[in-house]
């Protein structure tokens, strides 16, 4: 991606209390359904975490240190004050790739990832990231998926083009099975988790991004991508969200 195009995404998102859809009620869930509320000193890394929502959030709530990673060093910073100014004392925010990450075998009870590991595909990223789970261990991830078995030409067709991978549930069941995951929970994210909490917060910041940034063209064409995003959306909800996948590790 163009260097200058970057840096304007991450202007208009680094605001956000989070980069994509999701909810706290929803990672509540996950971490329910997972059964982490009563275990103690959990090792959990939080891949692709942005400025964090997620990261804090398991931080507050559980008995567990927390690795946080993005590839992005102004998120990392946004994070890192956030755990100065909130006395956290269980989150270490690194900045570095998912697909050179710096852990050892077998090191986490637990990764975590909403709405990350598309950048480096889910099929790749479930094979790759495998061996960093201890036996057992728990993969707790959103991704985009379909929630329909047909879909509308003009949905189909852009989410073709933007993300080839994304599937049916079921087919990514099969992909976390045959990885060497045994599926332990799914659900999806509902409506509020893309508008409440990720667009509508977002088009708040429109007017102003674009007058921090003179209207420049570039500035311009990311509004008008978010805004076809969103319309798209609101069109065809009924056939994709971001499926919640729930899978433990296990070892033939
Ligand atoms: C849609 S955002 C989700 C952020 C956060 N998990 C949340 O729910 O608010 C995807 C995140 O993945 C990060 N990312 C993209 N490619 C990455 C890579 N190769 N390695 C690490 N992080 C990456 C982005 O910087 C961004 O913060």
């Amino acid at each position: 991606m163009d260097e200058k195009y970057l840096k304007l995404l991450i202007d208009l998102h680094i605001d956000g209390k989070r980069q994509g859809p999701g909810g706290v009620q929803e990672t509540l869930k996950m971490i329910e359904l997972a059964g982490l509320r009563h275990q103690k000193n959990l090792k959990i890394a939080d891949i692709g975490c942005g400025t964090g929502i997620a990261s804090i959030f398991l931080a507050k709530e559980l008995s567990a240190r927390i690795t946080s990673i993005d590839f992005l060093p102004e998120f990392i910073d946004v994070l890192k004050q956030t755990v100065k100014s909130e006395y956290l004392t269980n989150i270490d925010a690194k900045v570095c790739s998912m697909d050179n990450l710096p852990f050892d075998d077998e090191e986490y009870d637990v990764l975590w990832s909403e709405g990350a590991i598309y950048n480096i595909g889910f099929e790749k990223g479930v094979k790759e990231w495998r061996r960093f789970l201890k036996k057992n261990g728990l993969l707790i991830l959103s991704e985009i998926t379909w929630l329909t078995e047909e879909r509308p030409d003009e949905i189909q067709n852009h989410w073709d083009s933007e993300y080839p991978e994304i599937d049916t549930a079921s087919e990514k069941i099969k992909i976390l099975e045959k990885a060497g995951y045994s599926p332990v929970a799914y659900f999806y994210l509902p409506e509020s988790c893309w508008t409440d909490n990720y667009y509508n917060p977002m088009q708040s910041r429109f007017t102003e991004f674009l007058e921090r940034n003179r209207n420049s063209t570039t500035a311009q064409e990311i509004i008008e991508a978010e805004k076809v995003e969103i319309d798209l959306y609101g069109r065809f909800k009924e056939y994709l969200s971001y499926g919640v996948y729930i899978a433990r590790r296990v070892d033939r």
